[in-house]
């Protein structure tokens, strides 16, 4: 099994993700760290605790991270927000029952760093949340990256954002933190952008399938994966029919599949001061590309691998 860090900003997409993170036979859930973005903090970790309540894993424990991002403040604003998203549904709160377990008291950056320093064994980190709390761990101690086996993170985009033209959420929620975090000379860093989530779609179908199962985890992803479905064929998403990406999932059920993306190596930087491009993701993607790469990129990604794992994972 392999030892996961989940950050997640939960939010309908990171559910999905906590469930199959928590729930797989093959991973072994250490903590989930929390951090402003699809929602405030406070709602960020008061979601995640309903979902691993949810599922009969109170056990994990969960520290929240930061409640604005690195540089830049009067976060979380009025902004967009993602079709399905907490807080696109009702308010903040996923519809679970109010958790009965309380967040850790240390907090998720003097958690990493401890648990990083001390650690005998290899760390996989999978951030799908703005990367505040994780640029700050990093450059509180750069010598951390050390103990991580790898980073999939979920953010970017390549053709075409979801908040701005150019920007992936994730990104332009807090670019600073976004392009600190991929200029920290990560070991091995793997990015699912939103172009690999946008191939990997799931349908009412599927859904149905979800729900079938009849346990708590199938029929809760059944309901925040329609949700999403309903948000997006609204038309308060970007480019999907009657079905949904469900973004952060397709991180974890890369760790378990890992062929459920497709990734080629590239030289990413995160624009900070763009005008009308901050928090876009700049591939360079020339073929006489000049930087050396510092990620594994997916822009693929395949739904019959996505939908197949969360089938037997939450039946
Ligand atoms: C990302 O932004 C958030 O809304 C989702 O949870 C996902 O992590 C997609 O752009
Ligand atoms: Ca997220």
């Amino acid at each position: 099994t392999r030892k996961v860090i989940l950050d997640v900003d939960t939010g309908t997409d990171d559910a999905v993700a906590i469930m199959l993170a928590a729930l797989h036979p093959d991973l072994d859930l250490a903590a989930v760290t929390t951090v402003s973005g699809n929602v405030p903090l406070a709602a960020t970790t008061d979601n995640t605790l309903r979902v691993l309540d949810a599922i009969g894993r109170p056990d994990i424990p969960v520290h929240p991270g930061l409640a604005h991002p690195v540089a830049r403040r009067g976060f979380p604003g009025p902004r967009h927000f993602e079709a399905g998203s907490a807080r696109d549904m009702h308010g903040t709160s996923l519809p679970l029952p109010a958790p009965r377990t309380a967040a850790r008291a240390e907090s998720a950056v003097e958690f990493l760093l401890h648990t990083l320093r001390t650690t005998t064994e290899p760390v996989t980190l999978v951030p799908v949340g703005p990367l505040s709390t994780i640029a700050t761990v990093l450059a509180a101690d750069p010598s951390v990256r050390d103990a991580l086996a790898e980073v999939v993170i979920m953010g970017g985009a390549h053709h075409y954002g979801n908040v701005t033209p150019s920007a992936e959420f994730n990104f332009w929620a807090d670019p600073e933190a976004a392009a600190m975090v991929l200029s920290a000379g990560l070991p091995r860093l793997t990015l699912v952008t939103l172009d690999a989530t946008h191939r990997a779609l799931v349908t009412r179908d599927d859904c149905v399938k979800l729900s079938g199962l009849g346990t708590p985890a199938g029929r809760t992803a059944a309901d925040l994966i329609t949700r999403r479905i309903d948000a997006y064929s609204a038309g308060r998403g970007v480019a999907a029919d009657d079905a949904a990406p469900v973004h952060d999932a397709v991180c974890i059920a890369y760790l378990l599949r890992p062929e459920v993306i497709t990734t080629r190596p590239v030289h990413v930087e995160v624009e900070t001061t763009g005008s009308r491009t901050v928090g876009r993701a700049v591939m360079d993607l020339r073929p006489n590309a000049t930087g050396e790469p510092n990620a594994q990129v997916a822009f693929d990604a395949r739904a019959d691998v996505l939908v197949d794992l969360l089938l037997s994972a939450f039946a």
